[in-house]
């Protein structure tokens, strides 16, 4: 099963399910960005909307990207408002969007499916708007190392996607080579264990 076919599966108990990952990002992205306000915002691998709904909070207008039509349907019925634009497509593909338009770009629990964080970052560059924010919630790559994966439950089989370890230098040196920097990196920790971090969070200002 490829990571769409996967997603597709997924995207009926996706919400449902207990999932600390899950919930640690939703609570990771709404600290990290705050008060802030973005007029355009652009969300990669939004799934079920878990992030688009406060997204919309942050005022702008969201275009809501992912390769998953039966994740994009949840987040369609939970979401109406005009103000987002839900599209699907493949963020490993040349992004469509021509100019930089965007005051924030998100990625939630999406890079550690993709091989090539140095096309990520160039097209980020691409769509950004000078003083852009790229905001990532990422698994930690501690927790990448003692096996944790993106994995369901699916008729008492568990499916584990592809997935890649990217260290936070990875990271870094990527965003440095396509002209961001760094503007903070935070460890988050389940409540109950404080020895590995459950998740990584990165902000990355686009320069000139
Ligand atoms: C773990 S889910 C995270 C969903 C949401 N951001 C969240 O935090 O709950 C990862 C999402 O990324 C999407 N995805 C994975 N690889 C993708 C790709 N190459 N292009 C577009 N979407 C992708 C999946 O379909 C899935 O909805």
């Amino acid at each position: 099963m490829n990571n769409i076919q996967a997603y597709n599966n997924w995207a009926e108990s996706y919400d449902d399910v207990t999932n600390k990952t899950r919930d640690l990002e939703a609570t990771a992205i709404r600290k990290v960005l705050g008060r802030k306000k973005f007029r355009k915002i652009l969300e990669l691998g939004c799934g079920t909307g878990k992030n688009t709904e406060w997204l919309l909070t942050r005022d702008g207008d969201i275009t809501a990207v992912d390769f998953s039509g039966e994740m994009l349907a949840k987040a369609k019925e939970k979401i109406t408002s005009e103000k987002v634009n839900f599209v699907k497509g493949n963020i490993k593909k040349k992004w469509k969007t021509t100019r930089p338009k965007y005051d924030l770009l998100t990625c939630s629990l999406i890079l550690e499916h993709i091989k090539d964080l140095d096309f990520i970052f160039k097209q980020a560059y691409r769509v950004l708007r000078m003083g852009g924010l790229f905001y990532i919630g990422e698994l930690h790559p501690q927790k990448q190392y003692v096996g944790s994966k993106a994995r369901f439950e699916k008729e008492k089989k568990t499916v584990v996607l592809d997935c890649f370890t990217h260290n936070i230098s990875d990271f870094t040196g990527s965003a440095i080579k396509n002209r961001f920097k760094c503007l903070e990196i935070r460890d988050w920790y389940d409540e109950d264990d404080k020895t590995v971090p459950r998740l990584i969070t990165m902000v990355f200002r686009r320069l000139m």
